[in-house]
């Protein structure tokens, strides 16, 4: 197989050739950079740089938008999940807020060192090891110097990795045994080094479903699902699109604009298959297109992606009178939430919807919905 890298690697030797160590050095340095750069996910349209280390501080408040009850409930599972040091498992539909949500947990754990982020299926796997744990210089042929991984730079704080569940088989062990030994071994040495990092993994995939098509191993998935967190799609909390869509809006250098009621009415019947993030670039499009100062609905139309336009139309109050069939669908419907948002915790998700677990007990077997406890 041809190596994509191997014309780079070619002209970089050529380049080098006959320079001062130091200027070599430095040349490796920016390359290493330029790796992670290239590994980390591109910025989608519409999204920040993650906040600098101190700017919550100057802000005194997490950046987390949202006030329904799954962002209540969301809030104190991080506070919940923080203080530890076991693994955290978020899952969340994409653009469902994971990096965000594993930046607070970090910053609410008081944990001294740094938040590192590594996207584990952006990195190419023979990268991927030497990522993580470093390696020594000679380890292999591009190896011409030591280098410590993520793993060391995340040591007194948190390793976030995101799409876990793309890890190679053979790393997915290695992975495992830092976690549980606390130690780790650089790629081509043969002692180890002890670190003290909390690992926050995350992924979009059903792990369940990897475990047994035999792609992820079983003892790593129950070491990182020790605490977990799940994000409730934008579609089952569109109470938070109108705080969503003021802070988006506030953040731009074009948000003067006013979302009219029946945008923002139109917002929260779409159905977000890219969530909050596909709410953001949507804003910001609306704000940069608009060329009145409100934005109307029949405007917002227009920038709205086909896939997350609302598939029903406005509900007609006329249509539909029967109180006992609205009642029955909107209880259903929000036991349904509720679960989403509890990752299927019962006795949290009756709290949630203030009634008794027995009663919920009842209804989930009423309505024929899941759940466990
Ligand atoms: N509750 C929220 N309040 C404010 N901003 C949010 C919220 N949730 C998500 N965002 C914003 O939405 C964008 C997507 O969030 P993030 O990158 O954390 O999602 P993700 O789940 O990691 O997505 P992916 O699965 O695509 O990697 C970011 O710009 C983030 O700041
Ligand atoms: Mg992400």
């Amino acid at each position: 197989m041809v190596d994509p890298d191997e014309s780079t690697r070619r002209a970089i030797r050529l380049a080098l050739d006959g320079k001062e160590p130091a200027e070599i050095e430095r040349a490796i340095e920016e390359l290493a950079e330029r790796t992670l750069r290239l590994a980390a996910p591109p910025l989608a349209q519409g999204e920040r740089e993650p906040l600098a280390p101190g700017e919550r501080e100057r802000n005194g408040q997490s950046r987390l938008v949202g006030e329904s009850p799954a962002m209540t409930e969301l809030r104190a599972t991080i506070a919940r999940v923080a203080p530890h040091r076991s693994t955290v498992l978020i899952r969340g539909e994409s653009g469902t807020g994971k990096e965000l949500v594993a930046r607070e947990i970090h910053e609410a754990s008081g944990r001294a060192g740094r938040f590192v982020a590594v996207n584990c299926g952006a990195i190419p796997a023979p990268l991927l090891e030497s990522e993580l744990f470093g390696h020594k210089k000679g380890a292999f042929t591009d190896a011409v110097r030591d280098r410590t991984g993520l793993f060391e730079d995340a040591d007194g704080g948190t390793l976030f990795l995101d799409e876990v569940g793309e890890l190679p088989l053979p790393l997915q062990v290695k992975l495992l045994r830092a976690i549980q030994e606390s130690e780790i071994r650089k790629v081509g040495d043969t002692a180890t080094v002890r670190v003290d990092v909390r690992v926050v993994a995350a992924t979009l995939r059903d792990l369940e479903a990897e475990v047994k098509a035999g792609r992820f191993r079983e003892d790593l998935y129950y070491r990182l699902d020790v605490l977990q967190v799940m994000i409730a799609p934008l579609r089952h909390r569109t109470e938070d699109v109108p705080a969503l869509v003021e802070a988006f809006a506030s953040r731009h250098p074009d948000g003067a604009a006013r979302f009219t009621g029946a945008a923002i009415d139109l917002l929260q019947r779409a159905t977000w298959p890219g969530n909050v993030r596909e709410l953001e670039n949507t804003v910001e499009r609306a704000l940069v297109l608009a060329e009145t100062h409100e934005i109307d609905a029949p405007f917002l139309a227009t920038v709205l992606a086909p896939s997350s336009a609302p598939s029903e139309p406005a509900p007609d109050p006329a249509e539909e009178l029967s109180i006992k069939r609205a009642t029955r669908s909107l209880e259903a419907d929000l036991i349904r939430r509720a679960l989403e948002a509890t990752g299927g915790n019962r006795t949290a998700a009756a709290r949630l919807l203030e009634i008794s677990h027995r009663a919920l007990l009842y209804k989930i077997k009423e309505y024929g919905l899941g759940g466990r406890n």
